[in-house]
């Protein structure tokens, strides 16, 4: 049997990511090897092989397996990556974290969209398998097969990010600011709505509300800013949509990609609100047999009121495989320009998932 290192399965990502591991039975199809940053030495999960948590930054270890995964994050890999790289280490290396993910040496994996190229980039001896970014592998989950099919001219992606992009305190933070909002109005419940407004307004610009982690109140407002500021106006994330994309489905030609991204008060589930320039006008009948055939975990919902507000929201999601895609229709602006609405679980197709079957597909050639 192969030997797989994981590293990093305690966080919120290496939660989901050991859950769907037990639920698919894939520690049958390897020996498993838990490591720690923090708790070495304390007694590993049910599925090691090692009884203890072995040191995560021990590479004489992690040279030992043939592949290795990680949910740490970027600064372990930062760390680690590199040194064992340059002691000869040639197995295959799984991430979720952005670090390597544009490196030459290194593939998005996102196989219900890029299967062909993962294969290629296997057999041509790519060791670096990398999950993209949430809303990037969310998008292409939803219409990766407009872009499989050439046709695409660009998209505009505008975003309503959920709270556990941010990181599992951020989530806690956000409903800590919902509950104190809550505290309040349920305080003020007799009195005017607009008197109600005005206390509450007033609160969430006082620093009584908690914010250590956003900076400001997410809970019954938004942040259109994720991450840090990059060249023309752009976020990281926002830069991110047309870096990984065109990488993702290895486009000869680069398909401009942008929007502004937002985060909401959403707990796990990222949606997106797509605007779409198709570069022929095919019948709306088409476009939606093309989306609707993407890949089994899409969930076209008709562009109907009770069809959307039932199956096209962060609710009805959380904690599904599925991806919801909705409000297909083509614009006023013109017969090539495309609308669609779309949601995922940032936690399972847009972290966990991709990398999961990535190393399935390493250690037994199939998903
Ligand atoms: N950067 C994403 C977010 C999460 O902030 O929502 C990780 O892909």
């Amino acid at each position: 049997m192969k030997k797989v290192g994981i590293i990093g399965w305690r966080g919120m990502v290496g939660s989901v990511l050991i859950d769907r591991m037990r639920a698919e039975n894939d520690f049958s199809k390897f020996d498993s090897y838990f490591y720690s940053t923090s708790q070495v030495g304390q007694a590993a999960p049910k599925e090691a092989q090692n009884d203890l948590l072995i040191d995560a930054y021990d590479l004489d270890s992690l040279a030992d397996m043939d592949a290795i995964i990680t949910c740490q994050g970027g600064d372990y890999t930062k760390k680690v990556f590199s040194d064992l790289r340059s002691k000869g280490w040639n197995g295959h290396w799984v991430d979720a974290a952005s670090t390597l993910r544009m490196s030459e040496d290194s593939i998005i994996v996102l196989d219900p969209v890029n299967d062909t190229h993962i294969r290629e980039s296997y057999n041509k001896g790519i060791k670096n398998f990398i999950g993209g970014n949430c809303t990037v592998s969310l998008m292409l989950m939803a219409v990766g097969s407009l872009f499989n099919e050439g046709l695409v001219e660009w998209v505009s992606s505008m975003t309503y990010q959920a709270a556990s992009g941010a990181g599992a305190k951020n989530m806690k933070e956000l409903l800590r600011q919902m509950e104190q909002i809550g505290q309040l109005a349920s305080k003020m419940k007799d009195d005017s709505i607009l008197d109600i407004d005005k206390s509450i307004t007033s609160f969430m610009n006082s620093n009584e509300i908690e914010q250590e982690l956003f900076g400001v109140p997410l809970g019954g407002s938004l942040i259109p800013w994720i991450d840090s500021k990059v060249d023309k106006g752009q976020t990281r994330e926002e830069w991110k949509g047309i870096s990984e994309t065109n990488k993702i489905i290895n486009s000869a030609v680069e398909i401009p990609i942008d929007g502004t991204c937002v985060r909401i008060g959403a707990l796990r589930c990222h949606s997106q609100a797509l605007t779409i320039k198709l570069n022929k006008n095919l019948p709306i009948t088409e476009i939606e047999h093309l989306i609707k055939n993407s890949n089994e975990w899409v969930r076209f919902v008709p562009n109907e009121v009770e069809e959307t507000k039932n199956l096209l929201t962060p609710t009805s999601v959380s904690g599904k495989l599925d991806i919801a895609v909705g409000r297909v229709r083509k614009m006023n602006i013109g017969e090539n320009y495309l609308n669609v609405f779309t949601v995922g679980d940032q936690l399972l197709w847009g972290a966990a998932e991709p990398i999961r079957r990535a190393l399935n597909f390493i250690i037994n050639e199939k998903y």
